[in-house]
This record gives structure tokens, C-alpha cells and sequence, in this order.
């Protein structure tokens, strides 16, 4: 055996064990206890993995005490500055960053399999009026999967591409006709002239026929800066290496579903307010809130141990430090500020819960700072995108990297059905 051990001892029948110690490439080292219970006769407990890695990856690495984020080693700062949503799926998805040339095939081909079979159409209708966007994206996702049976049985790097972006390409698309479909209004349909971002904003906003909102001075286009806004938050977004919905995604790799059964089951687990819920939540709170001279009451009660209040967009599982998404978001949101000329109530209210949680005991000592959905919902709200649609967007960035963790999770010949074991206490 190595040196590089960690030896664990039985007090009870004094005997001892020799596990080796894996060395990543950046991160903590990690104990490998996969014989432990054939060795040993006893589980490991660790509800919430708190200590557990679920897996090897390549992709995504965090340092949560520096609050550093890096997609296939590059950080994110410069992912987010100075290159695009779409430059950062291909990265994702093949582990470089592409030339020009590459990008612009790249990008033509996500716009060409924007659109959806119209059979999958019919499959709104039967939503209620109202219905929430991420239950009938969830439903119309795995609906996907039923027109594209193959993509179960994909194995090599050409069906594992044309499967991924296939639903990178559509996600915005089902997302848009979700939202339009909660208010009854007709589907705007992919446009093949426009760019990702720019496509998914015209298909929530626009009038039939394509054409923007229109007042006295003309139709209302789409502003760059708002294109750029959520461009950034879509590269904010894209992965977040073993998050709850991640796992879910890889849970349901592992019995060899389909992937966008998989996609879907990330979307259901995104959805709740411990996780991608949240960014609806915040906004949800801010409104509570209701105006800045309320802000002090309210964080009282989350400090309050007896009452289950929390403050929506603080606090995080792994970093202990500033989420590096939400500085670039912060930074992005004054840009906007002045740019679109808004100073709401619901931004001072949010300035302010910043300025008091920061400098408090209570949330220093536990280091809850503010997390990516604290300012995404702000951002959001300055694009005039719907609280309801919060989390779709969130879906929409993210679908990049719950997809490559799944072709990543399928081609790791050590990969094995998710199955954890339990401590049973009852009869
Ligand atoms: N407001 C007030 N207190 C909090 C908060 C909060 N938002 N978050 C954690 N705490 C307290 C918690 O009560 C506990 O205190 P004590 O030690 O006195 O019992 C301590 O901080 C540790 O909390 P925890 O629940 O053990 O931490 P966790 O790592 O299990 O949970 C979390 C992480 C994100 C679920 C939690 O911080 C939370 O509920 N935050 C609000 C929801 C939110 O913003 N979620 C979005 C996360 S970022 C997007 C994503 O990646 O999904």
C-alpha cells in the first residue's frame, strides 16, 4: 500500500484498516473507502455527502473557502468577461474553449435545432391556464425524450454531441413556450438570425410575427445590455460540479434512463427554494419586505432560531467565502443601474439587506454571504422577466453541464448504479 494511507480503527474488536488517499488535480484529497464495507462490516453516515465525493470529474472545480469557480480550468471571471454563453458550452462540452471558425459552426448549429416537432406543441394544451413554467418544462422535456428514443443507446462522442445539443438548442425554446403557454399567449418561434441569448429573450417577449413592443417612438428592441446581462447569467449558471440537481442527474444516469429523462429529473430537483428556487424566492421576499425601513425586522427574524425564516439568496453548502457568481453579478446589476437608468424599491431593499447581513455577527460567524440568486432575481426583474421564470432561466444555463456530467458519468468505466445504504432505526 502507498504512503499516502489513512488507517481507521475498530476500538471495539481492535481492528485496524489501510485505505489510500487520492490525490486530485486541485481540491482536497479524498479517502477511498469503496472496500470499507466488505472490510469492515459497517456503513459510512453522511447525510447531505457533506464529506463524500460521489464521483471522479473533469469539469467543473470550486474552492469554496476562496469562493474560486473554474469550467474545465478556466475561471470563471474570464469566462464571464470575455467570452460568451456559447464559447462556454463548448468548453463544457469538449474541454476547449473554440476558435472562431469552430464557434461560428457551432453556434449555427445550436440556432438550427432550436425548433421543436410539432407534435411535442400539442403537449402544452393540456397544461392548466396558470400552470407553473418549470412543472410543464419538466413534463415537455421528458416528453422530448419520446422523439428521440436513440439518444438512450448513444455511446460514442458523435452521438453524445448531437444528443446534448440537441436539448441545449431546444431548452430555450420549451422554456419560452412554458411561459407563453401560463398566459395564454401565442408561441413566438426560434428565429434563425438571432443569437442564443437574443432568440430566447425575442420568444418571451415578442408579438406574433416577431415584431417588439410598440410605442410612439417605434418598436422597443432588445437592448445589448440586456442581451449581455443574461448571457452572462446563462455562463453563471452552467455548471456547479456536484450540486443536488447535478446528483440527480447522475442518479438517474446510473440506471441507464434516458438523458433527458435525466435532464428532467435536474430540472425538478432545481426547482426547489433550498436550491435554483431561490432566485424566485428572493424577489418573493423583497416584495414581502416591502421598503427599506422593514429590512432590520426582517433580518432579525432570520437570525431567530425559533422561527423558520430564512434569508432567500444567502448562505451557501460549499462556499465559505463571496460566491465569485454573485461579485460579477453585483457588479453587473450597478452596470445596469445606470445603463437602464433603475433605482427600484426592490434594489434599495436589497442594498440594504446586502449592507446590514454583511456587518452582521450572526451571518459573519456562519459565513452566509450573498449567493448567485440574491442579485439574479434583481437582474431579472431589470430585464422585465418574470419572477415564474426565474428558475427556467436557470434551467436554460445550466442544462450544459447537467448534460456533459452525464456523458462524463457514462463514459467512467469505474461509474456504478447509485445505491447508498442506510441506519435503520425502526422495528
Ligand atoms: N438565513 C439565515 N440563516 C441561515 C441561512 C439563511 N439564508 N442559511 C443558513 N443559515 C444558518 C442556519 O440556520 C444554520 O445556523 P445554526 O448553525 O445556528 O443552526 C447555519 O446557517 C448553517 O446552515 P445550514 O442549513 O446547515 O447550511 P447548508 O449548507 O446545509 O445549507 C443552503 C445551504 C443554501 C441550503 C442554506 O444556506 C439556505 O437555505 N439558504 C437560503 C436559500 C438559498 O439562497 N439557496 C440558494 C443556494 S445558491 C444556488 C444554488 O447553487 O442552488
Amino acid at each position: 500500500m502507498s504512503k499516502q494511507s489513512f488507517t481507521l480503527t475498530n476500538n471495539q474488536t481492535k481492528q485496524s484498516y489501510e485505505y489510500p488517499i487520492l490525490e486530485g488535480t486541485r481540491g482536497p484529497s479524498v479517502l477511498d473507502l469503496r472496500s470499507f464495507f466488505k472490510d469492515s462490516g459497517l456503513f459510512t453516515y453522511d447525510p447531505g455527502y457533506t464529506s463524500t465525493a460521489s464521483c471522479t470529474s473533469t469539469v467543473t472545480f470550486i474552492d469554496g473557502a476562496k469562493g474560486e469557480l473554474r469550467y474545465r480550468g478556466v475561471p470563471i471571471e474570464t469566462l464571464a468577461t470575455e467570452h460568451s454563453y456559447m464559447e462556454t458550452c463548448y468548453l463544457l462540452l469538449t474541454g476547449e474553449l473554440p476558435d472562431k471558425d469552430t464557434l461560428q459552426d457551432f453556434d449555427l448549429e445550436i440556432r438550427h435545432r432550436a425548433f421543436l416537432h410539432e407534435g411535442l406543441r400539442h403537449l402544452f394544451a393540456a397544461f392548466p391556464d396558470n400552470a407553473h413554467p418549470m412543472a410543464t418544462l419538466s413534463a415537455a422535456v421528458t416528453a422530448l425524450s419520446t422523439f428521440y428514443d436513440d439518444h438512450k443507446s448513444c455511446q460514442d462522442d458523435a452521438g453524445y454531441q448531437e444528443m446534448a445539443r440537441r436539448i441545449i438548442s431546444k431548452i430555450p425554446t420549451i422554456a419560452a413556450f412554458s411561459y407563453r403557454h401560463s398566459l395564454g399567449i401565442p408561441f413566438i418561434q426560434p428565429d434563425i438570425d438571432l443569437g442564443f441569448t437574443k432568440n430566447f429573450l425575442t420568444m418571451m417577449r415578442a408579438y406574433p410575427g416577431g415584431k417588439m413592443h410598440l410605442c410612439a417612438t417605434g418598436h422597443e428592441e432588445i437592448k445589448e445590455v440586456e442581451v449581455r446581462a443574461l448571457d452572462t447569467i446563462f455562463t453563471l449558471h452552467a455548471d456547479h460540479e456536484q450540486n443536488a440537481s447535478t446528483t440527480v442527474v447522475r442518479g438517474v444516469a446510473s440506471t441507464g434512463a434516458h438523458p433527458y429523462v435525466a435532464i428532467s429529473s435536474g430540472i425538478s430537483a432545481l426547482w426547489g427554494r433550498a436550491h435554483g428556487g431561490a432566485n424566485e424566492s428572493v424577489i418573493a421576499q423583497l416584495e414581502l419586505i416591502g421598503s427599506v425601513d422593514k429590512v432590520e425586522a426582517f433580518i432579525e427574524r432570520a437570525k431567530d432560531p425559533d422561527d423558520d425564516f430564512r434569508l432567500m439568496g444567502f448562505g451557501h453548502r460549499v462556499y465559505k467565502n463571496f460566491d465569485p457568481r454573485a461579485k460579477i453579478l453585483k457588479g453587473l446589476q450597478d452596470e445596469l443601474r445606470v445603463e437602464l437608468n433603475l433605482n427600484t424599491e426592490l434594489m434599495a431593499i436589497a442594498r440594504k439587506i446586502e449592507e446590514i447581513a454583511l456587518n452582521d455577527d450572526y451571518f459573519i460567524s456562519r459565513n452566509l454571504y450573498p449567493n448567485i440568486d440574491f442579485y439574479t432575481g434583481i437582474i431579472l426583474t431589470a430585464l422585465q422577466i418574470p419572477k415564474s421564470m426565474f428558475t427556467p432561466i436557470f434551467v436554460i444555463g445550466r442544462t450544459v453541464g447537467w448534460i456533459t456530467q452525464w456523458i462524463e458519468f457514462k463514459k467512467d468505466e469505474t461509474s456504478k448504479i447509485a445505491r447508498p445504504r442506510q441506519l435503520y432505526r425502526g422495528k
